[in-house]
């Protein structure tokens, strides 16, 4: 075989692209990743979830520190931030991980190309590198995973200083006086969190009149009381029309979606979090005839191929939720499939996290879903504060909410806020994965004391019968 002949060029190495490259790779697949960027891993590992998580958890130390720990008789004095340490713990904690994956792709005999990759004739993926050179590799089977954009607002332009995105929002030089935060999505409200406990002011501007819209409306309310605590002031069913940069920020103007009195707003610094788009630009599509859908993303069958024969697509590119695990499974799911091998996804097993404190985790289905879906559910629900742990943490705030079939008591959704949701989640997504019902939950054995025990609680009010409560 020649240099450039492959089984498989997975074009992008976020966590969609670089999983996909690795197993098909496990499978004995001629294996090549094109990487328009220097740095391997894509949107989550360098200007996403994994420098977010490291800022979510620096700032939440902090903020404990100065507040929480005197409860437990940890005294500290002259606390102090130093923001340049903090930025550099996030930037070598991507760095690390960045690497890895490179060290990974050698380990598993992968070859990287840098360079933008588009799709040519039948079987042919054309690179471009920085200096305009093309190389033409050939394959037998192409996986688009190029995932996504920040989504922009009309008049509104992103310069990364004062207008920023999320990637500006997670490289900020020094803790701006007043963030103004457009979306209350996953994005909005993590970073709303670490500003605001370096000590930002924060007013988050949300077009909806609910924030965190596709979660649960019960944990949705409660977790919007909880960010008042925080101090995060919410202008809710508000559309802002224009952003001017002035002397030391930026001047918002907003109406109310329903009309009425325009108003303006200082801002220090601007974050535009309204969601993503999937990116595709440069792939060539339209000439390879990749169908896309009205919103831009590509459609895929069953096996994740697109409507050209040999082309795959998988992650934020295509349809459903833009979450790293979510690509990853897809791209496991492609690469099995490419190599002969029956391979699917439980897209009603796809857990959401969001990364504040307390922290939302959300799998299955909403109560409005089901609802509107006509199904009949009982909901059993549990509160952190009878649980011992949470109140040995003084993490109280919270709840666990397990919806089981009315009939068949199989479990359809689980929505949890508290700490360490994210985690917690884990056990009810491999319950909804396993077809188990609420009864099989609530008979389970947990360990004690464990923030877990809230979910066997709530399985177990499921059929009224919480022990703690
Ligand atoms: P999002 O879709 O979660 O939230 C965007 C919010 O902006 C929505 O509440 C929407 O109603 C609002 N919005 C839209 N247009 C608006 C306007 N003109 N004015 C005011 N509000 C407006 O999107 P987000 O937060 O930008 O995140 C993008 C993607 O990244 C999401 O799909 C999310 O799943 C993913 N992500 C996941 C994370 C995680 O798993 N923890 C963390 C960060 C992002």
């Amino acid at each position: 075989m020649s240099e450039n002949n492959f089984d498989v060029v997975v074009i992008g190495s976020g966590p969609g692209g670089y999983v996909a490259a690795i197993r098909a790779a496990q499978l004995g697949l001629k294996t090549a990743c094109v990487e328009k960027d220097p740095t391997l891993g894509g949107t989550c590992l360098n200007v996403g979830c994994i420098p977010s998580k490291a800022l979510l958890q620096a700032s939440e130390e902090y903020a404990h520190a100065g507040k929480a720990l005197k409860r437990h008789g940890v005294m500290v004095e002259n606390l102090q931030l130093d923001l340049p340490v903090m930025m550099g713990h996030k930037d070598k904690v991507v760095g690390d991980l960045t690497k890895g994956i490179a060290h990974l792709f050698d380990k598993n005999d992968i070859s990287r190309i840098t360079g933008l990759g588009a799709l040519g004739a039948a079987g042919e993926v054309i690179v471009t590198d920085g200096s305009g050179a093309k190389t033409v590799l050939n394959t037998k089977s192409t996986i688009i995973a190029t995932g996504s954009a920040s989504a922009s607002l009309p008049g509104i332009e992103v310069d990364e200083k004062r207008i920023v995105s999320s990637t500006g929002a997670l490289a900020l030089d020094q803790v701006p006086g007043h963030l103004v935060v457009i979306g209350a999505g996953y994005i909005g409200l993590e970073m709303a969190s670490v500003w605001g406990r370096l000590g930002a002011k924060i007013t988050v501007i949300e077009f909806l009149d609910r924030i965190v819209p596709g979660m649960d409306g019960e944990l949705a309310t409660n977790f919007q009381k909880m960010l008042r605590r925080q101090k995060m002031k919410f202008k809710l069913s508000t559309k802002v029309t224009g952003a001017e940069l002035t002397e030391n920020g930026v001047a918002l103007t907003m109406e109310p979606v329903e009309g009425g009195a325009a108003e303006t707003l200082e801002a220090d610094v601007v974050l535009v979090a309204v969601g993503r788009k999937p990116y595709t630009e440069g792939l060539g599509l339209e000439q390879a005839g990749v169908k896309t859908d009205g919103g831009g993303r590509i459609e895929v069958n069953e096996h994740f191929e697109t409507s050209t024969a040999g082309v795959y697509a998988i992650g934020d590119v295509i349809a459903g939720p833009m979450l790293a695990h979510k690509a990853e499974d897809e791209g496991v799911a492609a690469a099995e499939i490419i190599a002969g091998q029956k391979s699917h996804v439980n897209y009603d097993a796809i857990p959401g996290v969001v990364y504040t404190h307390p922290e939302l985790a959300s799998v299955g289905q909403t109560e409005e879903q089901l609802k509107e879906a006509g199904i009949d559910y009982n909901a059993g629900s549990f509160p952190f504060i009878a649980n011992g742990r949470a109140r040995a943490m003084s993490a109280t705030d919270g709840f666990v909410k397990v919806l089981a079939d009315a009939k068949s008591d199989r479990i359809l959704g689980v929505h949890i806020m508290g700490a360490d949701a994210g985690t917690i989640i884990a056990e009810a997504v491999l319950a909804i994965e396993l077809g188990a019902s609420a009864e099989d939950l609530a008979r389970t054995c947990h360990a004690h004391p464990t923030l877990n025990e809230a979910l066997k609680e709530a399985a177990l009010d499921v059929d009224e019968r919480a022990i703690h409560v």
